[in-house]
């Protein structure tokens, strides 16, 4: 008796520490155990040599036995069904993994990210708003009530149940949401998409993507302007880049001005991008107009500010030298993934 039970123990000793490799193996491991001539029944086959007030006790501990050596049995084959490698032993584990196919980031993304992140570092935060709008914020309240002429300056998609409903043609409707809320000092960007009704073609889409930037405190100067947009160009362009000012008409702003940089391609030489002048415009930009403060009760004595507004597929097109607009938007795997690792 002592003996029968020094083996069981020693069986289960032996089934705890087993492992198996393969589906051979875990049928061995079967077999051996729980196989009709295996270590369980031979102990069983003992039962009739126990005596017959120890065979209670004796049989439960056999069950137990039987139990164990199921149990484990099961956790084996769990074990070999969630790892291939022991279900198809006949596999060549020195092959290298199939590849795996990291998606890309698209390039409006990863250039907006860009814009973002240098305006950060210069303390602006980020501001969203609604891509459809009324006509109150993306039109009257930037000083272009309605009849103005300017209006025609962009396109318009109105919406068809509701005509003062619109899909916002700038993001600068998102710095009349802010001013509406929020007391100077503002410092915010705006990134997102715009619409305007254009005929789709490589150089006009009907919709695209803007950052707009607008920065409201005491003493904001031309001079402020022109150096925190100098930073941007550094930053995104490199040491070498320059800028000049050339003057505009924006109805939110006065004096309005256009910014151009020196031709990313050929430096300022002359080249078919710059049209041969060796500039490029990027961005229209200005102070904001005193009755656009007055719009949202912030006293124009007391408080200056600046505004600017670029596309980012134009800082895009500088960067990545992408010359066509439908590219964008047409999900073309060969031209998305050009952009891999870049964030
Ligand atoms: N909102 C103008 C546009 O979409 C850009 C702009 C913004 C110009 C701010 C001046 C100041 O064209």
């Amino acid at each position: 008796m002592e003996e029968l039970l020094q083996k069981i123990e020693g069986y289960k000793q032996e089934i705890e520490a087993a492992k198996v490799t393969n589906a051979d193996e875990l049928e061995a491991f079967r077999i051996r155990y729980l196989g009709t001539k295996g270590l369980v029944k031979s102990v069983m086959a003992e039962m009739k040599n126990v005596p017959a007030d120890k065979r209670k006790e004796f049989g439960l501990l056999l069950n137990d036995f039987k139990q164990f050596a199921e149990d484990k049995l099961e956790g084996l084959k769990m074990a070999a069904n969630s790892s291939t490698h022991a279900a198809s032993p006949e596999q060549d584990w020195s092959l290298p993994g199939d590849p795996l196919i990291v998606g890309t980031r698209h390039p409006l993304s990863i250039v907006r990210n860009q814009i973002v992140s240098i305006f950060k570092r210069l303390g602006f935060a980020v501001a969203e708003g609604p891509e459809i709008e009324d006509d109150w914020h993306n039109f009257t309240a930037l000083n272009l009530p309605e009849n103005h002429p300017a209006r025609d300056m962009q396109d318009t998609f109105y919406l068809n149940q509701n005509p003062d409903y619109l899909l916002r043609t700038h993001t600068s409707s998102v710095q009349a949401r802010v001013m509406e809320k929020q007391r100077p000092p503002i410092r915010i960007i705006c990134p997102g998409r715009v619409y305007r009704n254009e005929t789709i073609s490589a150089r006009a889409h009907c919709f695209f993507h803007q950052v707009e930037g607008l920065y409201v405190d005491d003493a904001v100067s031309f001079a402020d302007l022109k150096q925190t947009l100098y930073f941007f160009v550094k930053e995104m362009f490199g040491a070498d880049a320059k800028i000049r000012f050339r003057p505009s008409y924006f109805p939110f702003t006065e004096p309005s001005a256009e910014m151009d940089i020196s031709c990313t391609v050929c430096g300022g030489k002359g080249c078919s991008l710059c049209k041969h002048t060796g500039w490029v415009e990027i961005l229209g930009c200005g102070m904001v107009h005193p009755k656009m403060l007055e719009n949202f009760k912030i006293d124009p004595e007391s408080f200056t500010g600046f505004a600017f507004g670029m596309g980012i597929e134009r800082i895009c097109q500088l960067k990545y030298r992408i010359n066509d607009l439908r590219l964008y938007s047409q999900n073309d795997v060969r031209f998305l993934r050009q952009f891999t690792g870049a964030v």
